[in-house]
């Protein structure tokens, strides 16, 4: 009997395994309807506000058709054309917007800037990335690694790359969901402390594990599932040269993935930078869920606005 309608969708800390689960399964059901040509509108009459701080294709061109495939409208909103731009308060925004739709997605910088849109705002307000979390993306990998392998429990998902917001997201709700989540990362690139033990206590309530290692073999060894994502997030592109240099043997190759199980499932949450965190023969080889996980976040997008609006 679970009800996520008011909730905000954050950083997924505060979503029991239950919930998570709900969510993937709605999504899941909706993915299925919609490739039977049934679609029905619980959101009709609704609007979701859309403000982006940060560039977008995948969760802007998502949450907009999801919310028209749902019955309801987006309203695509740039900083440059909002006051916010001009220092109205987030705040201020949070309490207007609030009275005019019924739910708030944001993309931006700092993580406390969606806490305090949360604060201000009567409606439900979702996290679409910040530099600490991208909790809507780690439902789409979620539902993909379901629909591929079969299960999540017991999964063991390699994370290869840069220790950033989705390594902190896909360790949250890897753990929620008892998975082993192993994250190897470049010596002075390890995801933030406090999110690593975090995730490692629930983890060990869940049955998993997380483990976090400088060696990407270590990582990869007879992993189910494999996953990068950029070295450089936006916003990093002034360290860009010093990043790249320390991240050689980082890379998603052939050799690296050689060392997984055989039937490891590749992820990547994209945009990808081919030729630096994957090769492009991995990236398009048969192993690759790339581009069924950027479909996935239409879906599990549905899954969270149909529940929470
Ligand atoms: N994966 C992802 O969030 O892609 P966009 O930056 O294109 O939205
Ligand atoms: N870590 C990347 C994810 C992009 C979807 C970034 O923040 O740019």
């Amino acid at each position: 009997n679970i009800d996520l309608k008011g909730r905000d969708y954050l950083t997924l800390k505060d979503y029991s395994p239950d919930e998570i689960k709900y969510l993937i399964d709605l999504s899941l059901n909706i993915k299925q309807k919609e490739k039977n040509g049934e679609r029905d509108y619980p959101l009709q009459g609704k609007s979701l506000a859309m403000i982006f701080q940060k560039s977008s294709t995948r969760t802007r061109v998502s949450f907009e058709v999801g919310m028209y495939q749902l019955g309801g409208n987006a309203l695509f909103l740039s900083p440059k054309e909002l006051q916010m731009g001009r220092g109205e308060t987030i705040g201020d925004t949070a309490q207007v917007l609030s009275r005019f739709v019924d739910g708030i997605m944001i993309r931006t910088f700092d993580q406390a800037e969606v806490e305090e849109l949360a604060t201000y705002a009567s409606v439900p307000v979702i996290n679409g990335l910040t530099d600490s979390y991208h909790p809507t993306q780690a439902l789409a990998d979620m539902m993909t690694i379901l629909e591929h392998k079969g299960k999540l429990e017991g999964i063991k998902l390699a994370y290869i790359g840069d220790g950033n917001n989705m390594t902190n997201s896909l360790m949250i709700v890897g753990a929620k969901l008892g998975m082993e989540v192993r994250v190897a990362t470049p010596v002075g690139y390890e995801p933030e402390t406090e999110v690593v033990n975090y995730a490692k206590c629930i983890a060990e309530e869940q049955g998993g594990n997380i483990i976090i290692t400088n060696d990407p073999k270590e990582a990869v060894r007879g992993a189910d599932a494999l996953y990068t994502d950029t070295w450089i997030s936006m916003g990093q592109e002034n360290d860009r040269e010093e990043k790249i240099n320390h991240f050689k043997g980082f890379q998603l190759n052939k050799e690296l993935v050689e060392l997984a199980s055989k039937e490891a499932i590749i992820l990547h949450c994209l945009p990808a930078h081919r030729g630096e965190e994957i090769t492009d023969e991995i990236m398009d080889g048969p192993r690759s869920v790339v581009f069924d996980e950027a479909e996935n976040r239409l879906h599990a997008h549905k899954g969270i606005l149909a529940a929470l609006l």
